[in-house]
Parts: structure tokens; sequence; C-alpha cells
């Protein structure tokens, strides 16, 4: 048997569960691309929201009809597609708002041909600053799950991010947020991605979540004929663990082949040669009634090593026993062996099992006081540039019209701020002042208003200064002045100077082009004439 990331595709059916519409404290569940403002799921009884109020870009499109049949999981049914821009975001607010708690998030996908080209598409995913995965949608009709558990950095914003690589426009089907408890998929650095999870011979051959599963995983439904099927008699439950898991998946579980007598499973971990480090959940509980003289004891080997054991299942109570690895054999797979001790009567079985991948989410964000006051910026000013997700990071999806400093253990800055031909209307904000690391701040060609605010000279490290071309009045204020007596390249509308002077020496536009960098306007606007101090 294979387990790969392609096989869950193969066995991936639809659920069934019937629920009440009550949603448990901090879930969160958006259903992208829906028309529907809010619905309670049939399947899993949460009301689902669109996502509207979680994204300002992307277009709202609808599956074709011959993939919406094979679903009634309604968040499939419309997906959001970004066809413009490289990054797209959507922003979520950790719903219990308190920092510390860890959440599970899901990001779901089913392409659908909802485009009619027929052409699923392969794009990346980031979690705010991080990259978590690329989504490789491959058919029209498989669905894939991207699930992380993780502690946010922020409890004020998570973004959830969609980057196009070149190889066909991202969309998103659903995205679903679960607080999640301090204990389990616990690593000492990182987080912990899902690779796998599977419920092995399945008591009833479809996806089982929510309410069965209190945390809402979802659990696929597993078959393989090589082996023999075993179940508990009926209405037995099993005893839940920490892991919680559902009675339904415990009360199931495979047995190799008499023959073969112990049971074995070959991971492909992809070619990535980067170091990974995968994590083994071994979900076990005896369901058959042994006699006397009967044991089922066994050992699990990893890659010929030997990781535990020896291991007896308690009887229905659920046993989970962790096992990792950072290296694959040589054919590069990972083989995973349960193998019965000499004295054991019967082989090994499995129950359940869960393959999660260590992913490191250690980039910093932005400086909190800087995002704060660039956002308030941009709704103010209602800028329309492509300014989603963190501000500075990553380096390459940098916002429009910002440049950052980036300290190897310090928060990226906002280091400078081009807002120049922006539309800007109204008085220059105080917001401008609450970047306090800003050396660069060009506001000119805009429709500001008002005077010249003197809180502009109290950003220290500001070394160039642009308000031409807007309808600003003067006077420069005397701290400003100041300032640019003593270093700032300042640009105002003649207008705006009137008769205020400075000791500094008028330099020719080509010398100041040169030693600042501003490009300037060949042709000076009617009412403002170049003027410059240096
Ligand atoms: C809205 O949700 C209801 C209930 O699930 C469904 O019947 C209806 O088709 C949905 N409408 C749209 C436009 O998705
Ligand atoms: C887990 O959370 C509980 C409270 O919810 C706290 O008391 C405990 O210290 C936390 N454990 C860890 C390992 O963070
Ligand atoms: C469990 O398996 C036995 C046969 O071993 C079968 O008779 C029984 O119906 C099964 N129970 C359930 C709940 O599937
Ligand atoms: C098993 O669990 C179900 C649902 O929780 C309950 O109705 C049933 O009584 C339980 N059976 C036993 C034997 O405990
Ligand atoms: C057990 O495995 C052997 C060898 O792979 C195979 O020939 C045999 O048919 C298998 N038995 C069952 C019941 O699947
Ligand atoms: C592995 O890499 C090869 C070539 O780079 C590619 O053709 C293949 O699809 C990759 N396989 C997986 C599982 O990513
Ligand atoms: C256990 O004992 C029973 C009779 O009590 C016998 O039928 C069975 O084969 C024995 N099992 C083993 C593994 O020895
Ligand atoms: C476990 O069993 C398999 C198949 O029977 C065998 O190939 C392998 O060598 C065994 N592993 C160990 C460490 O005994
Ligand atoms: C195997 O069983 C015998 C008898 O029950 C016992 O003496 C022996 O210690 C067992 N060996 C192992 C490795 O458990
Ligand atoms: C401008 O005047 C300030 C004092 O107001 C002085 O410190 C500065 O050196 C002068 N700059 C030039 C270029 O003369
Ligand atoms: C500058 O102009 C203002 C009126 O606009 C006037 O009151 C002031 O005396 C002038 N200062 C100089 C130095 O010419
Ligand atoms: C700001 O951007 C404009 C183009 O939008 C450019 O001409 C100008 O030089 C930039 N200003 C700075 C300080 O880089």
């Amino acid at each position: 048997m294979v387990l790969s990331k392609y096989f869950l595709f193969a066995t991936l059916v639809v659920a069934l569960v019937l629920g009440d519409d009550d949603n448990p404290t901090g879930f969160l569940s958006i259903d992208c691309g829906s028309l529907n403002s809010s619905y309670v799921d049939e399947t899993t009884g949460f009301t689902y929201f669109s996502d509207k109020g979680f994204t300002k870009t992307g277009e709202n499109r609808e599956i074709a009809d011959a993939y919406k049949v094979q679903t009634n999981e309604q968040q499939f049914w419309n997906v959001r597609s970004f066809s413009e821009g490289i990054r797209n975001c959507y922003t979520l607010k950790p719903t219990l708002g308190d920092q510390g708690t860890r959440y599970m998030i899901r990001a779901r996908f089913m392409y659908g041909n909802y485009d009619n080209e027929n052409l699923a598409p392969t794009f990346d995913l980031y979690l705010g600053v991080d990259f978590w995965d690329t989504v490789l949608t491959q058919y029209a009709w498989n669905k894939v799950n991207k699930e992380i558990i993780f502690f946010p950095k922020s409890d004020d914003h998570l973004y959830v991010c969609l980057v196009n690589t070149g190889h066909g426009i991202p969309f998103i089907s659903a995205l679903e947020l679960r607080p999640w408890n301090n204990e389990t998929y616990v690593s000492e650095t990182g987080s912990q991605q899902l690779f796998g999870r599977y419920d092995l011979n399945p008591a009833i051959n479809q996806v089982m979540r929510y309410k069965e599963d209190a945390y809402d995983r979802v659990w696929l439904a597993f078959t393989e004929n090589i082996w023999i099927p075993i179940n508990t008699t009926e209405g037995k439950n099993i005893t839940k663990n920490i892991y919680q898991l559902p009675s339904p998946v415990m009360s199931t579980a495979y047995e190799p082949n008499r023959t073969t007598g112990n049971l074995g499973l070959i991971i492909n971990p992809s070619n990535s040669s980067a170091p990974f480090l995968f994590y083994f959940y071994f979900h076990f509980a005896e369901i058959q009634e042994l006699q006397k003289n009967e044991s089922r004891e066994f050992n699990i080997f990893v890659n010929g090593k030997f990781s535990h054991g020896p291991f007896v299942p308690s009887y229905l109570v659920t046993n989970t026993v962790i096992s990792t690895s950072s290296e694959t054999t040589s054919d590069g797979e990972i083989h995973i062996w349960l193998n019965r001790t000499q004295n054991s009567t019967q082989p090994p079985l499995l129950n359940a099992l869960e393959i999660y991948l260590l992913t490191d989410l250690s980039q910093q964000e932005t400086n909190q006081a800087d995002v704060n006051a660039i956002q308030n910026i941009k709704s103010l000013y209602g800028v329309t540039k492509n300014w989603q997700g963190d501000p500075c990071a990553p380096k390459a999806f940098l916002w429009d019209g910002l440049d950052c400093s980036y300290g190897s253990n310090s928060s990226p800055r906002i280091i400078s701020l081009n807002l120049s031909s922006s539309g800007l209307n109204g008085v220059i904000s105080p917001y401008f002042a609450d970047l306090t690391m800003l050396q660069a701040l060009d506001l000119s060609n805009n429709s500001l208003s008002g005077t010249v605010p003197e809180f502009l000279a109290n950003l220290s490290s500001l070394r160039t200064l642009n308000l031409k071309e807007n309808n600003l009045n003067g006077p420069v204020p005397p701290a400003l002045l100041e300032r640019s007596n003593n270093g700032l390249s300042l640009s105002v509308d003649a207008n705006v100077m009137g008769n205020q002077t400075t000791n500094q020496t008028s330099s020719s536009p080509e010398n100041w082009c040169r030693k600042n960098k501003f490009v300037v306007p060949l042709v000076a606007s009617i009412g403002a004439f170049f003027l410059h101090f240096v």
C-alpha cells in the first residue's frame, strides 16, 4: 500500500453527518465565493458566512454543474477566484481574541472547472507572512484540504493569502478556523501541518467530521483490500483519550493478511530535498475480545529502526502512539512496519492514522504600530493599491509604494512610503507621524488640502519629504523649516513656501534628482513651479 498525498483523492467521499445549527465557541466557517450572506450547513450544522467581509478582491464564481452534483458539501459549489494581482489575502480575526489560544485552520479547494478552461491550477498558500503549502488541485473533481495547527502571532488579525505562481489562477472554496487544545499535536518548535488523516476500514464509507469529531477534523475513509477488516461487536463504544477520536473511527480497524503477518505502510513524502520532519500518530484500540490463550503485541519500526514497543492495545480504550521520521529510505520513501512480537498470537492492528509535517512559521510580521498606522492610512484615504496581508513580509510581496528595513531578529519596519499620484483627498493625517521609522515620505501629486502639519517634524528619521502638487496652504511650520535647515530634503509648492526662507542654497533640479532619487517633473504644473531646498 502506498499512502501518498494523492492517494486520498481516490477515497474522498461525501459527509452526511447531521447536526443542529449551534456553532461551538470560536468556530468560524467561511464559504468563499458564496452568494448567500450566511446559511446553516446541513452536513455539520455550522453557520457558514460568505467571504464578503473577509477579502476585498477576487470574483465569485460557480463550479460546473457536472461537479456540483458530485458533492453535497455546499461550500464547494462556489469559489472565489483571484485573476488580478500576485498575492490576494483574507483577513480573519482569531475569534476568541485571546493570544495564546491554538487554532487549527483549514483551507478547502475544489476547482470544479468553474472557469470552463479545464485547467486545474497550482498556486501557493501563505499563512500570514509564512509559506504554508503549495495547492496542487490536479483534477476538477478533486477536493484539496490544507490544514495546520498553530498559534496566531497576533490576536488582531490572521491573513490567509493565495499567491499566483504562474500556474493558473488561484481560487478557494472554504476557510474554517477552529480553536484547538494546547496538548495535542505539539512540537517543540514549529507547527504541524496535516499530510494525511485516515479512518482505516471505515464503518460507513463517508467522510467523518463534526459532531462525531469534536474538533471537526475531517477523517478520510481508507479502504484497502489486501488487509483484513475487523470491527467491534455492535453497540460497543471506544473510550476516548486526549486526542478525542470519534468512536466510529476507532471501532473499526485493519489487520494484515495472516500470510504476511505484519502490517506495512509506505509513505512518499514528495520530492523536496529540504529537511523535513514527519509526525505519525497511530491510534490503537483493541476491538476484539481475545481469549485467555490469545495475545496481541507488536513493535513499530520506522525505516527499519525500532520506534515503539512492545505495544499491547487496550480493550475498547484509545491509545495514541507517536513516531517521527526525518529520513527516507534510499528509494525516497518512508517505510513503517507494525511487526508482531514472537509471543503474540494475533497480528497487529491499526484503527486510525494521522500524518503531520513540521512546518516553520517563524517569519517576523511587520511591527504592529506600523501595521496599525498604514492600515489607518489605507482606510482613511481609501488607497486602492493592492495592499493586502502583511505590509513588509514576506519581502517578495512588499506592498506597492513601501520600503521596509529587515532585521534578523526583529520585526520589519516601514522606512519609506510613496503615495505619489494616488488620488489622496483631505488633510494630511496624523497617522503618517505614527510611522516613526519613516525616512522618506512622498505625497506629491494628490489633492491634499489644509496646512502642512507640524507633526511631520516629529519623524526623526525623515530625510526626504515631498508634498508638491497638492492644494496645501503655507506656511511651513517652523519645526519643519528647522528640520529642512538640518538635512531634511523638503519639497513643497511655491505658494506653501511663500516668503519663508532657509539658509540652504537651492540646487539645480538635475543635481537634486541625482542626490535624492526623486523623479523631477519635466514640466512643472501651473501654479506650482519647481522649488527645492537642499
Ligand atoms: C443559499 O442557501 C440556501 C440554503 O442552503 C440554498 O438553498 C440556496 O440555494 C443558497 N443560495 C445561493 C444563491 O447560494
Ligand atoms: C494549556 O492551557 C492551559 C489552560 O487552558 C494552561 O493551564 C496550560 O499551562 C497550557 N499548557 C501548555 C503546555 O501551554
Ligand atoms: C462487526 O463484525 C461482525 C462480524 O465479525 C458483524 O457480524 C457485525 O455486524 C459487525 N458490526 C458492525 C457494527 O459493523
Ligand atoms: C455508546 O455511545 C452512544 C452515543 O454516545 C450511546 O448512546 C450508547 O449508549 C453508548 N453505548 C454504550 C454501550 O456505552
Ligand atoms: C494474503 O497475501 C497473500 C500474498 O500477498 C495473497 O496471496 C493472499 O491472497 C492474501 N490473502 C487474502 C485473504 O487477502
Ligand atoms: C517529483 O519531481 C518530478 C520532477 O521534478 C516530477 O515530475 C514529479 O511530479 C514530482 N513528484 C511529486 C510527488 O511531487
Ligand atoms: C485458544 O484456545 C481455544 C480453545 O479454548 C482454541 O480453540 C484456540 O485455537 C486457541 N488459540 C490459540 C492461539 O492457541
Ligand atoms: C517487519 O516485518 C517485515 C515484513 O514481515 C519485514 O520485512 C521486516 O524486516 C520486519 N522488520 C523488523 C525490524 O523486524
Ligand atoms: C513469551 O511468553 C513466555 C511464556 O508466556 C514468557 O515466559 C516470555 O517471557 C515471553 N517473551 C517475551 C519476549 O515476552
Ligand atoms: C542652517 O542654520 C542652522 C541653524 O539654524 C545651522 O545649524 C545649520 O548649520 C545651517 N545650515 C547651513 C547649510 O548653513
Ligand atoms: C511674509 O509675508 C507675511 C504676509 O504674507 C508678512 O506678514 C511678513 O512680514 C513677510 N515676511 C517677510 C520676511 O517678508
Ligand atoms: C514615488 O513614485 C513615483 C511613481 O509613482 C515616482 O515617480 C517617484 O520617484 C517616487 N518617489 C520616491 C521618493 O521614490
